[in-house]
């Protein structure tokens, strides 16, 4: 059985699942190169059919992602009478009226746009958006003990947080708060009042936080927010009236919120408004967790929806919530709703087992050949080697900062050795080196170490194992001594723990730099420059190369470095 999950809208993305075997996943951003890109993922779409080897009309199941088809969307697909029967049901008569009067806006796209074209036998079929979150957390666990599951995001089908009992391979709903109880776009509202961008720049205010003081502005910040109490929305709050903006295909908001909290800023400090929202997003989000953790009498949490992309959130749950398994799918935002949809659609026809998550790469790859033929007819040049992980750790050791660009591309927001800039995190000013040359970006973001899973208890206190960069941890007591560069002010790190099975040549590599320095780690960021999706192909990666103050990219089996290289 071959299913299609689509997500069209913030972050649109497909995922292609055989059999319940995860063929592809991508997020429309990466074809298009609009970061968020939030239209119809038809790219990515191709992409999937591509990579599992059919054509549209082989497609069982179409899940969509959404209680209801966007409106615009059906255009883009090739529909049966009894499709657009199933569509129009599922939605909502305000949205049926609204489609009527935006005729002119909706009508058909320029013939030259190739529609879907779906089998008139393939099921159309609607998963709600907390729905599908909670999908894509709950059946990717290594565990099929039940379970306890949370989501939580902006806003999705109505819903902004929501618990969940996940019991033999059923998703059973306990409780669920809408917009006043929304703690994402709080986050948000806080981040567009720093100067950045809600739905996308929340990290930045993350990592600010670091730098404040969590206490000083609590109360200043206590009428933005909504409050739970108990496992319940004790204080809802009044969001007022957000608008939105479609910028270069991608959706923008802007709150009210915003200019009243950036007063705030403006008066007192910038970082101490960052450290308080993170101090109430944090608390909040312990307390809502522990309770319905004792509630279910489970220590057992499984997590999803934008609101857990925030890793010192899953600190704080970490080492205070008292889980003994603690799983956050990687792809917690909204570019994780298709395999989250397609999921959803697999298993409730029938109890079938949980497959593991154990990488994400799942995006398109490239052979040595086709990267040859990019370079040749540019007339760029370029060496061959036998051996990318020895090399890439010899540039490394000499102090260079490289493009690491192997196999398939990672879905999710987070570089895992496929699509990576990697440099040393011996020198404390590396980091400094690497947001002013390469990423253009704040002074005091942090950067993340990538470790061979082997070696993490040397680095980590009372960590666990982490594949995705999803968590951080406090460091052992001569971690900033030894990689000053990917150590937080605040004494943390955000690692990835690379297995060996899982990414041979990129544990290699680990394996090489530490026999080269006698430190098993380097510091791992995406392959992008601020503002710009993560490569997808060869000629994104040049582009970055020659638009960055990279030394060397490491491409398959090939090469390339600028003069002056090591
Ligand atoms: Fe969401």
């Amino acid at each position: 059985m071959r299913i299609l999950g689509v997500h069209c809208g913030h972050d649109a993305s497909a995922c292609l699942l055989a059999d319940g075997e995860i063929v592809a996943i991508a997020a429309e951003e990466r074809f298009t190169r609009i970061k968020h890109d939030s239209g119809f993922p038809s790219a990515a779409i191709g992409f999937c059919l591509e990579a599992g080897g059919i054509d549209a009309r082989d497609i069982d199941v179409m899940a969509v992602a959404g209680a209801h088809m966007p409106l615009g969307m059906d255009r883009h697909l090739q529909l049966s009478p009894q499709q657009q029967a199933d569509v129009a049901a599922a939605r909502p008569v305000a949205l049926r009226a609204a489609q009527v009067l935006r005729r002119d806006e909706l009508g058909d796209l320029p013939t030259f746009v190739q529609r879907l074209s779906l089998a008139p036998e393939c099921r159309l079929e609607h998963v709600h958006h907390h729905r599908c979150h909670a999908a894509a957390a709950y059946f990717t666990r290594r565990s099929d003990a039940p379970c306890l599951v949370v989501t939580m995001d902006g806003i999705g089908d109505g819903v902004s947080t929501a618990v969940w009992h996940g019991h033999g391979g059923t998703l059973t709903p306990l409780a669920r708060w809408g917009r006043e109880g929304s703690l994402g776009w709080f986050y948000g509202v806080v981040t567009e009042a720093l100067g950045w961008q809600h739905g996308d720049s929340e990290g930045t205010t993350m990592a600010l936080a670091a730098y404040g003081d969590p206490s000083r502005l609590l109360d200043q910040l206590a009428p933005f927010h909504p409050a739970y109490e108990r496992g319940t929305l004790a204080v809802p709050h009044e969001f007022g009236r957000p608008t939105e903006w479609i910028r270069h295909g991608a959706l923008h908001w802007h709150f009210p919120d915003a200019v009243a909290i950036r007063r705030i800023a403006q008066e007192h400090s910038a970082a101490d408004v960052a450290a308080a929202a993170q101090e109430i997003l944090e608390r909040q989000a312990l307390g809502l967790v522990r309770h319905w953790l004792d509630a279910q009498n489970t220590r057992r949490l499984a997590c999803a929806g934008g609101v857990f992309l925030n890793v010192k959130m899953n600190q704080r749950i970490w080492y205070e919530a008292d889980v003994e398994e603690h799983w956050i799918m990687p792809d917690a935002g909204d570019s994780g709703l298709a395999l989250g949809a397609a999921l959803h659609a697999w298993h409730s026809r029938g109890e079938r087992p949980p497959r593991p998550l154990t990488h994400l790469s799942f995006g398109p790859a490239y052979s040595d050949g086709a990267v040859r033929d990019v370079l040749n007819a540019r007339g760029i040049a370029y060496r061959p080697t036998a051996d990318a992980p020895a090399e890439a750790a010899r540039l490394l050791a000499a102090g260079k900062v490289i493009g690491w660009f192997q196999g398939r591309m990672e879905a999710g927001p987070r570089a895992l050795g496929n699509r990576s800039i990697l440099m040393s995190p011996l020198a404390a000013a590396n980091k400094d080196v690497l947001n002013a040359r390469v990423k253009f970006r704040e002074g005091f973001r942090p950067f993340c170490p990538s470790i061979p899973a082997e070696r993490a208890s040397t680095y980590l206190q009372g960590g666990r194992a982490e594949d995705f960069m999803i968590t951080s941890f406090r460091v052992a007591a001569d971690t900033r001594e030894r990689i000053p560069a990917v150590v937080h002010v605040d004494g943390t790190l955000r690692p990835q723990t690379v297995r060996r099975d899982v990414n041979p040549p990129f544990h290699a590599l680990l394996d090489q730099f530490g026999r080269l320095t006698g430190e098993h780690a380097v510091i791992n960021t995406s392959f992008n420059v601020k503002g710009e999706p993560i490569v997808c192909n060869p000629r994104d990666a040049i582009r970055c190369f020659f638009d960055t103050g990279l030394d060397a990219l490491v491409i398959g089996g090939l090469v390339m470095e600028k003069p002056g290289g090591a």
